[in-house]
């Protein structure tokens, strides 16, 4: 199935419950949250907190993205602040197939994120124990950049991978996603599409239904 994950980084801040109840209505399955550093990545977004307090705002899946160095040391608490699917960086885990253990233990979905020039065969031994994939389609870090055409072919080869071992991980793909891009990334074979600006830059709930309307014409 595909699934709409909009990205609440650009988001207005001041209204957030609002805008996460008008992508909840228009019918978006995931909320895409991304937590930065300042270190992993250069700027530094939100944190526990934050997430707590939208946990009451929708029962839609929190869909939290770490872009964090080691992340094995938040992911109790991310877990304890509401997520449902945590998702790690294989460049930033040190010891990333204990992550995605710590990450099922608790009970939660795993994803390993990989950035633009991070190989494929960093998934060589994890593959089969997670529940998603993280293509960047930009380098992580901030919205409303430019979607990266050199990662079209990844998720292609991802795809492919993925059915030739029966593996049932979803493909999710983030960064420059707009009414355009989409098509590209669906074509290639990703399920689960992250949208910030292209979502939240107007009428969230408008933007939101367009997108989801385009993935249902590509719904097998
Ligand atoms: C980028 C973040 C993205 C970001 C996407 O580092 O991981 O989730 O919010 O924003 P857009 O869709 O505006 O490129
Ligand atoms: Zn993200």
């Amino acid at each position: 199935m595909n699934i709409l994950a909009p990205s609440i980084l650009a988001a207005d801040f001041k209204v957030l419950g609002e805008q996460i109840r008008e992508v909840d209505e228009a019918g978006a399955q995931y909320l895409h949250i991304d937590v930065m550093d300042g270190a992993f990545v250069p700027s530094i977004s939100f944190g526990m907190p934050l997430i707590s307090s939208i946990r009451s705002a929708t029962k839609r899946i929190f869909d939290v993205h770490l872009m964090i160095q080691n992340p094995e040391r938040y992911i109790e608490e991310f877990a304890r602040c509401g997520a449902d699917l945590i998702t790690v960086h294989a460049e930033a885990a040190t010891h990333l197939d204990r992550a995605i253990q710590q990450i099922h233990d608790l009970g939660l979905k795993a994803g390993v994120a990989l950035n633009p020039a991070t190989s494929l065969h960093a998934l060589d031994y994890v593959l089969d124990k997670i529940d998603m994939v993280l293509i960047m389609t930009v380098n992580p870090g901030f919205g409303g950049q430019k979607y990266l055409d050199s990662c079209t072919q990844k998720i292609q080869k991802l795809r492919r991978w993925i059915e030739e071992t029966g593996s049932s991980a979803d493909i999710e793909v983030d960064g420059g996603i707009n009414q355009k891009t989409i098509r590209t990334v669906l074509e290639a074979g990703a399920n689960v599409i992250v949208a910030g600006s292209s979502v939240f830059k107007g009428d969230a709930k408008t933007n939101a239904s367009q997108l989801l309307e385009i993935m249902r014409e590509y719904e097998a």
